[in-house]
């Protein structure tokens, strides 16, 4: 089975495609970071906007990229949520016109499955179930995966993403946005060990994290004259130990052997390196898709629509409904 996988959530528009036998056939990404980077954040509207520009160029791309014509598809997936409504609305509109067009079956997915699932894309594959570390700029949830659509969530951010985190520090040493990239990059040149950044809830038991409290300190090293580097560096250095800290705790209650890194974040090298140092010292593993599937991609929606649709499940109208705020745990209660 191909599929045609949908992605429009945010500021990204993607289109991938998925063969059940073959794997990932296409991959086509347009990411509207210069539509928005002037305006220090997404605008909604424009982001919606540049999606319906372009979808049909993106699928355009994605057919050629895998050889095929649109009539050799054999069904489309799309993001349904969460995500900014309007821009929601653009992928989904496009996915069930070309459904109907086809005459094939449409599948709305729910956008944290897909990051959390990504790393089924590559081989090796973990087994369920395993630990899901989902970081993303709107996103930090501590997530056990014990089936296709079984979620439990273990903890999550009382108030920033990390990536959101990562991104309002960066913004404040002028690194423009979404700046979590440049931020890790500035890093490489910093002392991690320059300022002691609190590690923010590790002393209180659970699973919850907050990252608000760690930007604020940035914001006043930063005031205070610090090497922009050297604060980076210590940023991060405090994001990773945080993050180690309650993912020990995470494998412990779960008994999971198996971590899975997930969202944008994920693309982060020094994280990757720490976790797979920490996994590899408890004799465990650790997943990661390349930082193309962490960030937002059509992929990982194609993928979870093409598991959901071999079990049977499709959308039931010709009709469309997003859902921008739509937890991921709520499709546990689907089964
Ligand atoms: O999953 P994603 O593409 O979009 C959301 O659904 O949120 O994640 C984007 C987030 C942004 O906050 C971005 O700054 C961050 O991931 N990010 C990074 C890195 N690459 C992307 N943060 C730290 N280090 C990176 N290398
Ligand atoms: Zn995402």
């Amino acid at each position: 089975m191909r599929v045609l996988g949908i992605e429009t959530s945010c500021d990204e528009t993607a289109i991938a495609i998925f063969d059940t036998e073959r794997g990932l056939l296409a991959n086509q990404i347009h990411s509207q970071t210069e539509v928005h980077a002037r305006y220090g954040g997404v605008v909604p509207e424009l982001a919606a906007r540049d999606h319906v520009r372009k979808l049909p160029l993106l699928l355009r791309a994605a057919l050629s990229e895998a050889s095929m014509s649109r009539h050799e598809i054999d069904a489309v997936g799309y993001t349904q949520g969460p995500g900014l409504q309007g821009a929601l609305m653009t992928g989904a509109a496009f996915a069930k016109g070309l459904a109907r067009v086809l005459n094939r079956p449409a599948l709305g997915v729910h956008h944290l499955e897909g990051h959390v699932l990504a790393p089924l894309l590559e081989q090796p594959q973990p087994d369920f179930p395993f630990l899901a570390l989902l970081v993303s700029g709107g996103h930090t949830q501590l997530i056990g995966v014990e089936r296709l659509g079984g979620y439990t969530l273990l903890g999550e951010s009382i108030d920033d993403a990390v990536g959101e985190a990562f991104d309002k520090s960066a913004k404040l040493m002028g690194l423009g946005y979404p700046g979590g990239a440049a931020l890790s990059k500035l890093a490489e040149q910093g002392r991690r060990d320059a300022l002691r950044f609190t590690r923010p809830m590790v002393d209180r038991p659970g699973l919850d994290l907050s990252f608000s409290g760690l930007k604020t300190a940035v914001s006043i090293a930063v005031a205070s004259g610090h090497d922009h580097a050297d604060v980076a560096a210590s940023f991060e250095q405090a994001v990773i130990d945080t993050l180690v800290i309650k993912i020990k705790r995470a494998l412990a209650q779960t008994g999971y052997t198996q971590l899975v890194l997930a969202g944008g974040v994920a693309a982060n090298q020094p994280l990757r390196a720490r976790l797979k140092t920490l996994m590899a010292e408890r004799g465990g593993e650790v997943f990661y898709p390349p930082p193309i599937l962490c960030t937002d991609n059509a992929a990982m929606i194609a993928l979870v629509a093409a598991l959901r649709m071999s079990r049977g499940e499709c959308d039931a109208s010709a009709g469309f409904e997003v859902r921008p705020r739509w937890p991921l745990v709520a499709l546990s209660a689907q089964i």
